[in-house]
């Protein structure tokens, strides 16, 4: 299985694949400091939002080595953590995964890595439990032998420490047989969809589809698929839930065709003390990005961006949240912080 990203000890870096790059071309980068970290998550070399976390845990290793070698002073190490923990602002993990192991930079440089390999490890834990749990209950809900799912961005590997979120349930249903066709929404307007989910689906031999994202509401309406499964950048206390942009056009076409909604994520994606979706930051990215396709520009001079990276799914548009330490039933279950129950 790919993996996005890992310690090297030897030289004290951070591998990462850049997957800006994919799939193209499988090209490494190795992270020795605190510019070179914030630039590949603000450029998504690295991505999806328990990957950050994990990149988030390791840039306070980062921090610390850099400051080390060039003699910062301690306010100046937490002003580089802070850079790193505030490179994107929508996925939590990014400052859930600095926050678990800031408190251990007093301890030197092997607690801190120990504990980021120990986020990293348990992320994957968490991933293969939540797809058990999550394809547990989609096989219940959806009485089809051969499931025809749709999924949105990436969520696999590549976006995880390993085996992916609402891929790993995907990736599950196929591992029991279950599994019909993916449709994998292309994910304008950096083509998560395209380059990377089909990139691992091919990995996996997996059967898909990639189309437009323009396409996905109607691919539902059609009667074409039986359950759509995504992931989360920050889910409310209240069940309310941040995703890549597309996302709830999914959520809405879902209920409308009477087809559950799945998210998935691991409890660290779980923000209590957002209490509602109205309080997600959603990352607005440089317009360029909607304004041409890759380098070229296609539209006229005159015209301008509009990109927000992410959007937010109503609580009462999704069937089930699954996480490692359960699901949740937001759209029967709307209690203001329901989501806190799980860890409990
Ligand atoms: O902008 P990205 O590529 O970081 O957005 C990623 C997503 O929206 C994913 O669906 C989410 O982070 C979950 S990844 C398991």
């Amino acid at each position: 299985m790919v993996s996005a990203l890992r310690w090297i000890d030897e030289d004290s870096s951070l591998e990462l694949i850049d997957q800006t790059q994919l799939p193209g071309e499988t090209r490494l980068l190795q992270i020795t400091t605190t510019d070179a970290l914030v630039r590949a998550i603000e450029d998504l070399a690295v991505r999806g939002a328990p990957a950050l976390g994990v990149a988030g845990a390791f840039g306070v290793a980062i921090a610390m080595q850099q400051g080390a070698a060039q003699g910062w002073d301690a306010d100046r190490i937490q002003t580089e953590i802070d850079r790193i923990r505030h490179a994107r602002p929508t996925a939590v993990n990014l400052a859930w995964g600095v926050d678990q192991v800031r408190p251990l930079v007093g301890e030197g440089l092997g607690a801190v890595v120990g504990a980021a390999k120990q986020i990293a490890q348990a992320d994957e834990s968490a991933n293969r439990e939540l797809s058990r749990l999550g394809a547990d209950w989609i096989l219940t809900h959806c009485p089809t032998d051969k499931l025809r799912v749709i999924t949105h961005c990436n969520t696999g590997a590549l976006a995880t420490s390993a085996w992916g979120t609402a891929y790993g349930i995907i990736h599950e249903l196929h591992d029991r047989g279950k599994l019909g066709l993916v449709y994998a929404d292309e994910t304008r307007p950096l083509l998560q969809g395209s380059r990377l989910t089909s990139w691992e689906l091919v990995q996996d031999g997996i059967e898909h589809v990639v189309e437009a994202d323009g396409a996905a509401s109607s691919t539902i309406l059609r009667g074409l698929v039986d359950v759509a499964i995504i992931g989360a950048d920050r889910i409310a206390a209240n069940g309310d839930t941040a995703n890549k942009i597309g996302s709830v056009a999914l959520a809405l076409a879902c209920q409308r065709a009477g087809i559950p909604f799945i998210v998935a994520a691991p409890y660290s994606t779980v923000d209590l003390s957002t209490a509602s979706g109205e309080q997600i930051h959603v990352e607005q990215r440089d317009e360029a990005e909607v304004l041409g396709f890759g380098a070229v520009r296609t539209t006229p001079a005159q015209s301008r961006g509009f990109n927000p990276a992410f959007d937010v799914t109503p609580h009462d548009l999704i069937s089930a949240i699954a996480t490692e330490k359960g699901i949740a039933e937001p759209a029967h279950d709307p209690r203001p912080r329901m989501m806190a129950e799980l860890d409990s």
